[in-house]
């Protein structure tokens, strides 16, 4: 099927499979291999992307539904300064301030649901943001770090939100 949608602020037109899983077209198609394989059954979150702003696991997304959405990918979630620098989102940022990551297969979809989690409840405290990345697992970290990134990006985003 031809498909039209939103890729991480451009415009793409694909001509797929429509029961392909969006994680496999978005890393053997696209070549965006950011977003990860975990478990490829809905429970780790690694393959996590944005659609509509909406965390949502890519492997259990047919490609077809794909049709008119907008989706960002962690290739996405950093943006470009008027200069050309790479301006890292909140929480990318936070996570590599604090050493929020080890083997980085987590990382990619943590910072995607934080990110969109922040902008949902930008009040969101220590144990809410807990609740928010629950569907989000780390097998090495113990989550002490990640969580302690995502208070510290909470509270810069407030910040930045008030210039
Ligand atoms: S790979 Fe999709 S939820 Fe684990
Ligand atoms: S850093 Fe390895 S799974 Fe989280």
């Amino acid at each position: 099927m031809k498909l039209r949608f939103r890729l991480n602020d451009e415009d793409k037109e694909l001509d797929v499979e429509p029961f392909r899983r969006l994680l496999d077209v978005l890393r053997e198609d696209l070549h965006l291999t950011g977003s990860k394989e975990g478990c490829g059954e809905g429970e780790c979150g690694a393959c996590t992307v944005l659609i509509d702003g909406a965390p949502v696991n890519s492997c259990l997304v047919p490609v077809a539904q794909l049709d008119g959405h907008d989706i960002r990918t962690i290739e996405g979630l950093a943006r470009q300064g008027t200069d050309g620098e790479v301006l890292l989102d909140e929480v990318q940022q936070a996570l590599v301030s604090f050493g929020g990551t080890q083997c980085g297969i987590c990382t990619p979809g943590i910072a995607l649901c934080a990110s969109a989690a922040l902008t949902r409840e930008p009040n969101a405290d220590r144990a809410r943001l807990r609740e928010l990345l629950a569907g989000n697992l780390c097998r090495c970290t113990g989550y002490q770090l990640i969580i302690d990134a995502l208070v510290d990006a909470a509270s810069t985003r407030r910040g930045n939100s008030k210039r």
